[in-house]
């Protein structure tokens, strides 16, 4: 095993895997959280496109056909192989930034944070990157144009599709902050109620708005006359971008977080704003000192919860790596995984209280994963978010944009907690133009035989599951199991093992109870993974969607 110094991370931050003599993938696989969105990307693929066309394809369509998870008015993390004589990786940072205008006490009223305003309305939007993040991924690694790789989602959008129980069920949660927004009402219900499935959903204006992207690219929504509509909307509604921000935004290409694991494996997952892949890289660097292998189901439940609590604690040390230094190389460090693993007794939970404290998460409800393998192996694993489930709730009039609510993802309150008893880190306060710190961690295990893919929605829950997905392929299962395995969660505060409704069974939890667990079932299935396989050997290569959602794997 090789173990990572603090010049060896930087070395390794270059790190690129020499090409042996992989065979091609066989097949040419998208995989994302809805069948028109897949379709839209095999489209792109049939015309030409590689693995950063279907992506941008994909990442339009979604906005047309999931509105409640990503959208032109979210933000994202793009990670991308790169195929060629040496293989090597980028990371897209798309992710929102707070407006100028904004503070550490934006959302306080009468020195309480109202956690209300940092949810619904144009106040909780922070300024996107997706439209940005489209052209950049066009310009630098498309094969096909804009135009041709937005036109899927164009189509989508002018002539409508039939929404499903998923979109139902969604909008059901997110109704009356819908029916409080004209606009949003007028679009994403029938006549201001809930649509039945199979309601079409027709979006000119989005239309478009990506229409106007796809002819004159990113600067038609950051400038001129489409931006002034933007803010002028924003700011009769309360809200407080200027045109100056929009101005301002910029994608940021950032070095893959990469770190060498057993088996000559390495994993290459997503590096701040995301404190997700740091908590990956921690919790597979601690197993590695583990027996989960031959563990049973309830003692792999055990450790998994250990590992997952030391690495959660570590998030409140992380934020925007514009505006603060974040210390990575010590998170990571041998002594400190050592330390962390040496510290899990066999059959003893350690009560987070027990842990210098951290931060406790408070992070929305939906988002969205899509995975990419091309023909030349090229792949491309995204995670894109509004935040909550239609993001902030409002639609900006004659745009179709609906703006994301990611700037909940800040410790509004960094002294004591929320309205939620939830506390904060002063790393991710509130600050002008940063970046609000996420748990999006779309994520590759590479090494010379096998290539994977993985990633999920989930908030809080999203480093975990890609962990336990991962286990899954590191385990020698196939990816339908990486996506359908029941789930465990341990996030370091609240100090609770939460598992999926039949995930652990009545004695399993007693004996988990025993070890000083608080076990909790929770009361739904959760998650959204999307993975990729390819076995570099043969070439043959697979994908599979999670089962709970209705997500679809096609291939090419
Ligand atoms: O960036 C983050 O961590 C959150 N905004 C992601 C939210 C999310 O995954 C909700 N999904 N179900």
């Amino acid at each position: 095993m090789r173990w990572l110094s603090t010049i060896a991370l930087h070395v390794l931050l270059l790190w690129s895997v020499t090409a042996t003599a992989a065979q091609p993938p066989k097949q040419a696989y998208v995989s994302s959280a809805h069948p028109l969105a897949s379709a839209a990307g095999i489209e792109i693929l049939k015309q030409g496109g590689n693995a950063t066309d279907a992506a941008i394809a994909v990442t339009a369509a979604l906005a047309v056909v999931e509105p409640y998870g990503s959208g032109l008015g979210g933000g994202g993390f793009y990670l991308l192989r790169h195929a060629g004589k040496k293989t090597n990786y980028q990371f897209l940072d798309a992710r929102e930034r707070a407006p100028l205008a904004a503070h550490a006490n934006l959302y306080r009223i009468n020195g309480v944070v109202s956690t209300k305003l940092s949810l619904d309305g144009p106040l909780a939007a922070a300024i996107p990157g997706i439209p940005a993040a489209l052209d950049e991924l066009s310009q630098k690694h498309g094969r096909l144009s804009l135009a041709e790789n937005l036109a899927p989602a164009i189509a989508l959008a002018r002539n409508g599709f039939a929404i499903d129980k998923v979109y139902q069920e969604r909008a059901s949660w997110r109704l009356a902050a819908l029916q409080k927004d004209p606009e949003s009402a007028r679009i994403f219900l029938d006549q201001q109620q809930l649509p039945k499935t199979g309601w079409i959903l027709r979006q000119p204006d989005l239309a478009n708005t990506l229409s106007l992207l796809a002819a004159q690219g990113a600067k038609s929504f950051y400038q001129g006359p489409f931006a002034e509509k933007l803010v002028q909307n924003i700011q009769n509604a309360g809200g407080i971008w200027s045109l100056k921000d929009l101005a301002l935004y910029q994608v940021k290409w950032r070095q893959p977080l990469i770190v060498p694991l057993a088996e000559q494996r390495q994993l290459i997952t997503a590096p701040p704003p995301s404190a997700g892949g740091i908590a990956i890289a921690q919790s597979l660097l601690m197993l590695q000192r583990l027996p989960w292998q031959q563990a049973k189901p309830a003692q792999r439940a055990h450790y998994l919860a250990e590992v997952f609590r030391r690495a959660y604690r570590d998030r409140s040390l992380l934020g925007d790596p514009d505006f603060i230094n974040n210390p990575i190389d010590a998170l990571l460090a041998r002594q400190h995984i050592v330390q962390m693993a040496d510290s899990i007794q066999v059959d003893q939970a350690t009560p987070s209280s027990h842990l210098p404290p951290g931060s406790v998460l408070y992070e929305g409800d939906h988002t969205t994963h899509f995975a990419i393998l091309d023909q030349q192996g090229n792949a491309v694993a995204a995670t894109l978010s509004l935040n909550m489930m239609f993001g902030a709730a409002f639609t900006v009039p004659e745009t179709g944009v609906l703006l994301n609510d990611e700037m909940d993802d800040f410790a509004a309150d960094v002294q004591g907690s929320n309205a939620y008893g939830l506390i904060g880190s002063q790393v991710n306060s509130i600050q002008a133009g940063k970046r609000p710190l996420s748990s999006m961690s779309p994520s590759f295990l590479e090494g010379p035989h096998e290539f994977a893919a993985f990633g999920t929605p989930g908030g809080s829950r999203i480093p975990s599951m890609n962990v336990l997905a991962m286990l899954e392929f590191l385990n020698g299962k196939a990816p339908q199991q990486w996506v359908a395995s029941p789930r465990i969660h341990h996030q370091y505060f609240p100090d609770v093992l939460g598992f999926e409704p039949g995930a652990l069974t009545e004695q399993q939890q007693q004996r988990l109870v025993k070890q000083g667990h608080e076990v909790k079932e929770l009361t739904r299935n959760y998650g959204n993974q999307q993975v990729l396989w390819w076995q570099k050997d043969s070439g043959h290569s697979a994908a599979a969607s999670d089962p709970r959602g209705s997500g679809a794997s096609l291939s090419h």
